[in-house]
């Protein structure tokens, strides 16, 4: 194996203005959160989703929880959402006593399948959790239209969201709570991080609550009480100014990051196409409604044997490449904390057979080129 990583997966990219913001922060009297920064960002972030509030958390993560909890989910509570995501779509709501029931996803854009949802609904079923994978939304006006017909809510997992669109509509403007993640590893970065985005205002002042650890502090901010007290569930969901300033020097680069993201991706698109018809390999599909991110570029190879040997040359070549996820309903808390409805074979076939190529904005499309012939060389070479 090489030690020297060429190419790695990952690298966040920086806008310039980061450690002028932070200093900035560290001169304001309140580090501690909700100050200047944080407050500059909930605006922007407000303007952009088009949502009634935006609240900054610590990641994704904690905004599920938030969710999950704004949600009102209750011991034995049912909640409908794809295996093939990261742990924390499910975790935050078994936090709560909530079941995760599992469907399956689609072929094409390893989203939940729409089709299979409406089976899945029994009378404990409270919510739906749409992971838009890639940043390529999840068929929307279906989900939509079946939780208004059941009375269900819809939490979007727009983890991976920013700057994507479904029929115009950007991802987290949608749902009717929904989780954003500012992760190092995510298009926009704050470190960790992440926001909740209020669409339904009957959410609206529960959400600062619980934001606020489940007090009313803000409205002793607003001067409405002479001290704050212990009003509600709620916990440590807000992160500091110094994590506030960072993605103000993020934010405004969203549509220029995103650009540049978009040019690697389309030079895979363009490089892999000659493997793809020869039937080497399946490459992203984006449905016609929705404008995507560039958030991950996700190749299909036809068995889980040969993405393992590809994975494994690539890594020898110095370039990091990367499968995921082990299937919640593969895992060992899965299998005790949730439920699967159907069969999860689609699922399954595709934790097997991804495989994920480096995308960041300052990969060349040099660097772009050398894996797409790394990857042509490693298929052609399998003998298993
Ligand atoms: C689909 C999805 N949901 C939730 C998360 C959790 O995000 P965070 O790391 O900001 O908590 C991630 C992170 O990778 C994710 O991809």
């Amino acid at each position: 194996m090489s030690d020297i990583i060429s190419i790695p997966f990952n690298k966040p990219s920086l806008c310039g203005k980061e450690l002028e913001f932070i200093q900035q922060a560290l001169s304001q009297p309140n580090l501690h959160g909700n100050g200047l920064f944080t407050k500059k960002c909930h605006q922007a972030l407000e303007k952009k989703i088009g949502c009634s509030k935006a609240l900054l958390t610590n990641s994704c993560t904690a905004a599920l929880e938030m969710s999950a909890i704004l949600a009102d989910i209750q011991p034995g509570d049912e909640i409908i959402m794809p295996s093939y995501t990261f742990v924390s779509t499910a975790n935050a709501f078994v936090l709560r006593g909530g079941i995760p029931v599992f469907v399956d996803i689609r072929a094409d854009t390893f989203n939940i399948d729409e089709t299979k949802i409406l089976e899945a609904i029994t009378p404990r079923t409270k919510a739906i959790v749409c992971v838009h994978y890639a940043g390529v939304s999840c068929e929307m006006d279906t989900i939509l239209s079946l939780a208004n017909d059941h009375g269900l809510i819809v939490i979007e997992d727009a983890a991976q969201g920013i700057e994507s669109f479904y029929k115009g509509k950007p991802l987290g403007s949608m749902g009717h709570l929904s989780a954003i993640s500012f992760h190092g590893t995510k298009n926009i970065i704050s470190g960790e991080g992440g926001a909740l985005f209020v669409k339904d205002r009957r959410f609206l002042e529960r959400a600062e609550i619980i934001w606020e650890k489940g007090t009313n502090r803000k409205k002793f901010l607003l001067g409405e009480v002479d001290k704050y007290s212990w009003v509600d569930i709620g916990s440590s969901y807000l992160p500091s100014e110094i994590t506030a300033a960072f993605l103000w020097a993020q934010l405004p680069f969203a549509k220029e990051i995103t650009e540049k993201r978009l040019e690697v991706w389309r030079s895979y698109h363009q490089g892999l196409q000659t493997l793809e018809e020869k039937g080497k390999l399946r490459r992203p599909i984006v449905p016609s409604d929705c404008q995507h991110n560039a958030h991950l570029y996700a190749i299909l190879l036809p068995d889980g044997t040969l993405r393992n040997h590809v994975l494994e040359s690539l890594r020898n070549q110095g370039i990091q490449t990367s499968a995921h996820y082990v299937p919640m309903h593969d895992s060992s808390a899965g299998r005790t904390l949730a439920k699967t409805h159907g069969s999860l074979v689609i699922t399954e076939q595709t934790a097997d057979r991804v495989l994920r190529l480096p995308v960041y904005p300052s990969l060349t499309l040099g660097e772009v080129q050398q894996v797409v012939e790394a990857l042509q060389q490693a298929i052609e070479s399998f003998a298993p």
